[in-house]
């Protein structure tokens, strides 16, 4: 080989080692960008620990402002409102009724038949109120509310017939008796401001009479003291109910003499459902990650509505978006089309259950929703494994701390709790459906 022979091999050993060089150079620095987001994978998982003790520790500490709140109103973060429900379904209650429902972006008009132990729903209308009707005057809401349950009604026979009405408002409403109480204040991206301290059960019946309907609510009540009475009407050892949606809350049947701030409050059964409205509950033990307080800082009602931001549907997938977002700027890992992952809410919470159920074995839908909705393609499968452990850290801390109010003291615990009175089967099942798979706290 000549002179030019031998330097045309060194030139191409040199370029050689240099792309490798250049190649072992960049999968150390992809190892690299692994490692930090599996670390930060770690950091969060610990973050949101939620052993037994701790649980305990957060039950302890919810039991400490129920008794708070019981003894004087802003005595707690717990409101531990008054119902003036003092008697719940008892099985062997007839008739037909009407009721609106009214709680979040959908409301429904329902008629319902109830006879001999079953409540049926003979006939159901579900609307989505206009976003402006949100934002608006009450009149408005409210005479849109009337003309849906009008429609619904003159369908009917006898449409001039005087119907009674249960009126489900699920916000915090401080009740004056079974069928009057103004509003605390609202929830769930409601902003009527005229509305509050007003008589929601005044303003709905106002808003009856002006659109000619023969119809008056009679009880007006919280989705939790619903669900209570419906449970009740079931079996009568239902003591308490828990609503996990939009929004989250629990009432529960509580001992008047146990009512301290309304001393001398009599009622025929001795006992009145309370609505917590425990989405305000806040203790220091409650497991909270630096993405918490990101999320905290990104709402409008900032140190509010704590536990709420851990458990409920509005926030769940916001929490995953700021981990994922986090490991995108840190990691590199979805590559350079992550920009969607920095526009907050992006990810529902619907879409964070579809990730978490998904068990296909390329982990497909957690590509597709990648892809559609967070416009990030071609991730490796290793990734979507990661993004789907996120959400299950996200699901498992919301699900424990839901569940975690029902432990082996409960019974003892809570005030005014009767020991018969709650059945360790429908534990196990909300335990379950909320994903607490490995057999804590029962
Ligand atoms: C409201 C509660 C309601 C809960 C569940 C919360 O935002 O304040 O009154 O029970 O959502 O709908």
């Amino acid at each position: 080989m000549g002179r030019v022979g031998l330097g045309v091999a060194a030139g191409c050993a040199a370029a050689t080692c240099a792309i490798a060089a250049a190649l072992v150079a960049r999968r150390a620095s992809a190892r690299a960008r692994w490692r930090r987001a599996v670390a930060l994978l770690r950091e969060f998982e610990d973050g949101c620990a939620t052993p037994t003790p701790r649980l305990r520790q957060v039950v302890d500490a919810m039991v400490v402002e129920m008794h708070a709140g019981l003894a004087s109103d802003g005595g707690s973060k717990l409101k531990m409102l008054l119902t003036f429900v003092d008697a719940l379904p008892a099985g062997n209650e007839q008739g037909t009724y009407y009721s609106i429902d009214l709680g979040g972006t959908n409301f429904r008009v329902l008629r319902v038949e109830v006879a001999a132990g079953s409540v049926v729903t003979s006939r159901k209308v579900e609307e989505t109120i206009p976003e402006e009707l949100t934002k608006g005057t009450i009149e408005e809401l409210f005479n849109f509310v009337a003309m849906t349950l009008k429609e619904f009604v003159e369908t009917e026979d006898g449409k001039d017939e005087q119907r009674v009405l249960g009126f489900t408002f699920s916000f915090p409403v401080r009740q004056t008796s079974v069928s009057s109480g103004s509003l605390i204040r609202w929830t769930k991206g409601f902003l009527i401001e005229d509305a509050v301290g007003k008589d929601v059960a005044q303003c709905l019946n106002e808003a009856l009479a002006r659109s000619g309907l023969n119809v008056r609510v009679t009880a007006l009540v919280n989705d939790t003291v619903g669900t209570l009475a419906l449970g009740h009407y079931y079996d009568e050892d239902t003591v308490a109910a828990v609503i996990i949606g939009a929004g989250t809350n629990a009432c529960y049947i509580e001992r008047t003499d146990a009512i301290i701030k309304c001393q001398g409050l009599l009622t025929n059964s001795g006992g009145m459902v309370v609505n917590m409205e425990w989405g305000n509950f806040w203790s220091s033990h409650l497991p909270r990650t630096p993405y918490d307080i990101s999320l905290d800082d990104e709402t409008q009602n900032r140190n509010d509505q704590g536990f709420k931001k851990m458990i409920s549907g509005i926030y769940l997938g916001e929490i995953a978006r700021l981990v994922l977002h986090r490991m995108a700027l840190e990691s590199d890992i979805f590559g350079d089309a992550a920009a969607d992952l920095s526009i907050p809410f992006t990810l529902s919470t619907p879409l964070l259950a579809a990730i978490r159920k998904d068990d296909s074995p390329d982990l497909s839908e957690v590509r597709r929703i990648l892809q559609e909705h967070l416009k990030i393609p071609d991730t490796p499968l290793k990734t979507r494994r990661l993004v789907v452990k996120v959400c299950d850290i996200v699901t498992r801390r919301a699900a424990r701390l839901a569940a975690c109010w029902y432990c082996r003291d409960t019974e003892k615990a809570w005030p005014g709790w009767e020991r018969r009175g709650f059945k360790r089967e429908n534990a196990r099942a909300a335990e379950a459906d909320g994903g607490c798979d490995r057999g804590w706290p029962v």
